[in-house]
């Protein structure tokens, strides 16, 4: 079987899907996917490439920033430029969005990003990656500010990211299921490898910080309590744990083989709202997820009904097997 580059599938989507899928669509998906090539190619250098340890600087949110967060995050920037797809940037690493500078021509959509999730694993080793999401431009805005991005996570239009691991994968949706890419070094492109990813509805596997469990609400204290009493408790079998500590990672194995990925809210983080942001986190791995039969809540509503009110809102996050982030808000929401 002849195998399908990326380039191919947004051909066929475009043909197929021309409502979502525009040229200037498909060619902010195939920049975005080339810019995290590079990022892929600096990941693989490691300490050869110097692009270990900090840099010295914190981001807007007060977190160190790491060599590969800063490097990332000039990639994304330059290749996203000059192709005449975006109106605007916006990027964990940046206190503001960025403008499309005036010597290049402005397009309809906007791109906001994680350039480098999993930072705490970029030293040692451990998979990490990219997160994105794109939404459309307000109609008649030229110069989008912040709140033009301030839009819920079903209004986007494509989500995607990529986990620099034992090989590097493209996941991504423009709304009509989710599509899997593995890169394929040699050709220096990324392939299909799974189309329709499904989540399975039910899971014996969860992923969450254990080390906050003094921190966690009741709601969630009650559930991994249940969870963890295994067979002879309440859900009457055991549970397996799995945290790698890269959102991407995590997320990944769920898309794969089911679980469920919880940040919840708790007594830690209350004051900043949560420890995951909304706009380049959570909405963009809600969509992701929900595209894979899936769901994804704050505990008790829908992520991606969420009006954002800030650039780096925080938020929790419970998303996965349906069966259980179902179970798990309804135990916040009281009604089981
Ligand atoms: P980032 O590296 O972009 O700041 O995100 C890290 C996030 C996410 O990837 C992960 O799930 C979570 O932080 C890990 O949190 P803990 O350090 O509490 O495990
Ligand atoms: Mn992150
Ligand atoms: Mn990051």
């Amino acid at each position: 079987m002849t195998a399908i580059s990326l380039t191919r599938f947004l051909l066929e989507a475009q043909r197929e899907h021309p409502d979502v899928m525009t040229p200037d669509l498909r060619l902010l998906v195939e920049v975005v996917a080339r810019a995290c090539k590079t990022i892929s190619n600096a990941v693989n250098k490691g300490a050869l490439g110097n692009v270990l340890g900090n840099v010295g600087t914190t981001n807007v949110q007060g977190e160190a920033q790491k060599k590969l967060d800063v490097l990332s995050n000039e990639i994304l920037l330059e290749a996203n430029e000059w192709g005449g797809h975006l109106a605007a940037l916006a990027s964990e690493e940046m206190d503001e969005p960025h403008p499309i500078p005036n010597r290049f021509p402005k397009g309809e959509y906007l791109l906001v990003f994680d350039p480098l999730d999993g930072s705490s694993n970029i030293d040692v080793n451990v998979s990490i990656g990219t997160i994105f999401s794109v939404l459309r431009c307000p109609e008649g805005v030229r110069e989008p500010t912040a709140d033009d991005f301030l839009q819920p996570g079903s209004r986007q239009v494509v989500a995607g990211y990529t986990v620099y691991g034992p090989s590097t994968i493209l996941v991504l949706t423009f709304g009509r299921g989710v599509a899997c890419f593995t890169l394929d070094r040699e050709q220096g492109s990324f392939v299909l490898t799974q189309r329709d990813l499904r989540i399975p509805e039910d899971t014996s596997e969860y992923a969450i910080n254990a080390s906050n469990r003094r921190h966690w609400d009741p709601p969630v204290q009650r559930y991994i309590a249940e969870l963890d009493a295994g067979r002879t408790g309440p859900r009457g079998r055991d549970f397996n744990m799995r945290w790698v500590g890269s959102m991407v990672a995590d997320v990944h194995r769920i898309l794969t083989r089911g679980g469920i990925f919880m940040y919840p809210v708790d007594a830690k983080c209350r004051d900043k709202g949560g420890r995951l942001r909304l706009l380049y986190e959570a909405n963009p791995m809600g969509f992701i997820v929900e595209q894979a039969g899936g769901a994804a809540t704050d505990g008790r509503q829908r992520i991606l009904d969420v009006p954002p009110q800030a650039l780096h809102q925080r938020i929790g996050v419970f998303l996965g097997s349906r069966n259980e982030v179902e179970r798990v808000t309804a135990y916040h929401l009281g009604t089981a």
